[in-house]
């Protein structure tokens, strides 16, 4: 058995994440956490939300609080919305934490004890109403290349071109409106990723378990080069700088750039996690104290992969102390809204704690997995998302489940029969089983999910064929020992199937393990072949069928939604 070190992105602490943040980082991570436990290995799942940085300030202003009573505040409405998704972390941090403060901290003193850190003073745009320097993307004016009158400092969106806040013309702060602007000079520190890009070459090249998307990603910035980037802000919220273990001279009212701190968070979010349990942190996170064991597996939207393959690196290898990298990294595309943007200021899509309102989780889970946006970007739509629940859950899935479950408690007392011998019908389905359930297992073990989804769902399918077949109330009317062979098939497909299906709907799932009084071996992720699966139950052995496990979706409920949600496309 390995050891698994599983992190998703942090997700920002501005706001409930929409379905297309989810599908993309938290939940592929959860489904891959809850099957390699189901293999029976030692798991840790770390996720935390991601806090600093001028968003935060800006959204905590907007909503009139102290940012750190924001903070505090979206953490809980976050967690209460990833607990109802039933992400099953190990522990859920936060970046603002003083593990994560400390950390942080460490990391750059020792990147500056190796060289890799330099203090170069720049030129920033400082508004004098706002008494604050202001982040390139808060100073907008015209565009000098196209005359786009809203062009942001760091870039036009209308023509695309690249800018410096101080090339805008009429510069305004887009936090005040105010163009009472000047540019001053401001110290900052450069993390000379430059002096690391042989190294970084070097560690890509040897990843094997990185997915093209990834690999694709992380060549196009080498081979653009790496350059040195500002890992320091002109903010109060965030990570003080600190020299020698005391403040910075200079850098009183600065703080670390949030994806300086953010992804140390996955190393201090363990510690908060050992701090509150007992466990041992180094023996995911440094090699030195046995972690080279650990695979670590990270799972991310595409938009972040570059921070993970190179900026993270740099920092890692940078401070020449042993710790843990990515071994394998799952990059995901976008979830699109009817192909466009989810917004929550326009109120396009659905957010986590919306949906929750709308259906159960599994519902969504089942959804985004079987259509995640693995090779391309994904448009949801609640008219697929309609057949999809339809389809795969209420007419395969919770119908077999159904079925066969009322049929045995009606004519076989509610227990798995004894008497009859298999046939041609349970050779075929033991076949199928397999053949099917190895392939099932890969595509999990490589976090194919969209793959793996529809192995499940073929294996549902079989099983309704498989009914169809051995048709056991047919059988009944001239020969019960025919029929308690169907059936006691059926009951173990059953809990097979539901065993299976844990990593995505986890929730349905134990509804049914639980109907079928499952002992525990039957809810691991099965290895045993075909033949003994489908009569692994004892015969005898009581269960109660469960209620209706997935409602249909009406066409009505579509229609409601649709006006809710701003499905107009
Ligand atoms: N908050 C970032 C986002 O939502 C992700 C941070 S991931 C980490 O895009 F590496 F910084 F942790
Ligand atoms: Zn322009």
């Amino acid at each position: 058995m390995a050891r698994f070190l599983i992190t998703s992105a942090l997700p920002y602490i501005n706001g409930v994440k929409h379905l297309g943040n989810l599908a993309g980082s938290m939940l592929p991570a959860d489904v891959h956490a809850r099957f390699r436990r189901l293999q029976g290995h030692d798991v840790l799942f770390i996720c935390a939300t991601d806090e600093h940085g001028t968003p935060a300030e800006l959204a905590a202003a907007d909503a009139g609080q102290d940012v750190r009573a924001y903070c505090d505040e979206q953490q809980q409405i976050q967690r209460a919305a990833c607990d109802g998704f039933r992400l099953s972390f190990d522990w859920f941090g936060r970046s603002s934490n003083p593990p994560n403060h400390r950390l942080t901290q460490h990391f750059c003193e020792a990147l500056e004890k190796n060289g890799l850190i330099e203090e170069r003073v720049s030129k920033q745009v400082f508004s004098k109403t706002d008494n604050r320097f202001l982040p390139d993307r808060y100073v907008e004016g015209t565009c000098p290349v196209c005359g786009f009158e809203r062009a942001r400092g760091d870039q036009c969106d209308n023509c695309g071109s690249l800018l410096d806040p101080v090339d805008l013309i009429n510069p305004r702060s887009k936090i005040s409106g105010s163009s009472d602007l000047e540019v001053r000079d401001t110290a900052h520190l450069f993390l000379l990723q430059s002096k690391m890009q042989d190294r970084i070459r070097a560690w890509v090249d040897a990843a094997e378990d990185w997915p093209n998307l990834a690999r694709s990603i992380a060549y196009k910035w080498l081979d653009e080069g790496l350059i040195d980037r500002s890992i320091t802000r002109d903010l109060s919220w965030g990570v003080r700088v600190t020299q020698n273990g005391a403040p910075r001279p200079g850098f009183d009212d600065k703080v670390f750039y949030v994806w300086f701190d953010a992804p140390i968070e996955y190393i201090a979010a363990t510690i908060e996690w050992a701090e509150a349990t007992g466990g041992d942190w180094a023996r995911w996170w440094r090699i030195d104290k046995g972690a080279d064991d650990v695979v670590y597996v990270q799972v991310m939207g595409k938009d972040n992969v570059a921070f993970h393959t190179v900026s993270f690196p740099v920092t890692i290898l940078g401070s020449g102390e042993p710790w843990k990298l990515v071994d394998r990294l799952k990059a995901f595309n976008w979830v699109t809204w009817y192909g466009g943007k989810f917004s929550t200021s326009e109120k396009r899509g659905v957010f986590m704690d919306q949906a929750l309102e709308l259906l159960p989780s599994d519902y969504w889970r089942w959804h985004l997995m079987a259509n995640a946006p693995e090779s391309a970007d994904a448009a949801f739509t609640l008219e697929h998302f309609q057949q999809t629940i339809n389809a795969d859950l209420a007419n395969v899935f919770g119908n077999f489940v159904n079925r066969i479950t009322r049929f045995g408690a009606s004519k076989f007392d509610s227990v798995v029969p004894d008497g009859g011998t298999p046939g041609a019908a349970e050779a075929t389905i033991a076949a199928e089983l397999n053949a099917r359930l190895p392939t099932l297992t890969r595509f999990h073990e490589q976090m194919e999910f969209r793959k793996a989804a529809a192995e499940l769902r073929a294996l549902w399918a079989a099983g309704n064929e498989y009914l169809q077949v051995a048709a056991p109330w047919t059988a009944l009317k001239t020969d019960r020992d025919a029929a308690a062979v169907g059936v006691r098939t059926g009951l173990n497909l059953v809990t097979l199937f539901a065993a299976l299906a844990q990593p995505f709907i986890p929730d349905a799932a134990e509804t049914v393990l639980n109907a079928m009084n499952a002992p525990a071996d039957a809810r691991r992720w099965p290895d045993a072949p075909g033949e003994r699966l489908i009569d692994a139950l004892p015969r005898g052995h009581a269960y109660a069928p469960p209620d209706v496990l997935f409602k249909k979706i009406e066409d009505a409920d579509v229609a409601i939604w649709s006006a809710r949600f701003g499905a107009d496309g």
